[in-house]
């Protein structure tokens, strides 16, 4: 499929309304770096989660002659100017590939079910929620779209607002990004993986929330400085070869080599950020206290838990359900003192989003 394939074009004038539930997802094999409209250098791999989700609901009508703007937005009832911005430039795209989208008014109402500034990065589950509402509208004037290209178009919409939201609306395991290895890969949306072990289909995300404060440094910046990155060739070249061996290690259940490459690669798109230019440091000290802790607890135990990192300082640990009690022993015992607050949020795999 190519972006043309995306494009709906209709003059119908049309109201209604749209809920959806959305969740995050945690990046096994790191998207990090991109170029044109949100496109990936390398090719990523994610576990969907299933309770830190983004409640979306979105009314529609035609547009008025005195709407200034296209869209009001509230965010847990209030209106939160901040996230403009990046709705304007969602709206943007969308009408490109859903040009009715112009004529119209939409009224968003979005929360979510983890603390806001928790350093929880909501992009994903955010935008992905949205895009689904939005599909929804498309649906009102083509009512006969198949539910796949529903989905598929659902998470080509979410990528352009947020790359990473494009593997959210599936589960329990969505890839993005074109590879030779994974039949159907796309770089345009995600596509959730057929064959995955049940041991990964119930896996446990304990979130420790190291530090709530919104990062110095953005993921958008971050991408950016990957094109003058001098390693960042070989780091696209590492990504694929991990998604190869990773897609083998899903499919049969392989905790021990799950746990090796998903933490090499949690510490290798954190060494892109540190020998970008400028360079910058996005864990903190207690990131690495906290991991200390995991490898020693996993050494001395027979606990195959693993941690990984997204873009900030905040830790989940992963693994299988059958260890959930002894996790949770060792998290109060041992790691809650490196916790902001004492705090970190207790997920799992899910299977993606719902309807409300
Ligand atoms: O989707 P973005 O632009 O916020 O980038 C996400 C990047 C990582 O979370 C660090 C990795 C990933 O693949 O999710």
């Amino acid at each position: 499929m190519n972006e043309n394939d995306f494009i709906f074009k209709s003059s119908k004038l049309v109201s209604g309304s749209s809920s959806w539930e959305s969740p995050s997802n945690i990046a096994l094999i790191k998207y990090w770096g991109k170029y044109k409209n949100q496109l990936p250098k390398n090719p990523s791999i994610s576990f969907t989660l299933s309770k830190s989700k983004t409640i979306t609901k979105v009314r529609f009508r035609p547009k008025k002659k005195d709407d200034i703007n296209n869209y009001s937005f509230l965010f847990n009832n209030s209106t939160k100017q901040s996230f403009h911005k990046k709705i304007d430039n969602f709206f943007y795209e969308v009408e490109k590939y859903i040009p009715s989208a112009k004529h119209h008014f939409f009224e968003i109402e979005s929360e979510n079910t983890f603390p806001h500034s928790s350093g929880i990065a909501s992009s994903a589950s955010s935008m992905s929620s949205l895009a689904l509402c939005l599909m929804d509208f498309e649906k009102k004037s083509n009512p006969k779209i198949s539910k796949s290209f529903f989905l598929k178009k659902a998470s080509f919409l979410a990528r352009l607002g947020s790359g990473s939201a494009c593997r959210s609306i599936q589960g329990p395991v969505v890839s993005w990004g074109q590879s030779e290895f994974y039949k159907n890969s796309s770089q345009l949306f995600g596509t959730p993986l057929k064959k995955i072990d049940k041991v990964f289909k119930s896996y446990q995300d304990s979130i420790l929330i190291i530090d709530k404060q919104e990062k110095k440094v953005s993921s958008s910046l971050g991408h950016k400085l990957m094109e003058s990155n001098p390693y960042a060739e070989n780091r696209f070249f590492q990504a694929n070869k991990n998604i190869d061996t990773i897609k083998n290690i899903l499919e049969t259940g392989d905790v021990k080599n799950f746990i090796k490459i998903v933490e090499s690669e949690a510490l290798s798109l954190h060494a892109m950020m540190m020998i970008s230019s400028p360079s910058f440091i996005l864990m903190k000290p207690n990131t690495l206290s906290v991991i200390d802790k995991v490898i020693k607890f996993r050494n001395n135990g027979s606990v195959p838990v693993c941690y990984t990192l997204d873009a900030g300082s905040n830790i989940h640990l992963l693994y299988p359900k059958k260890y959930i009690n002894k996790i949770q022993t060792f998290i109060t015992n041992e790691l809650l003192e490196f916790c902001q607050s004492d705090e970190f949020i207790h997920d799992e795999v899910g299977i993606g989003a719902i309807i409300i």
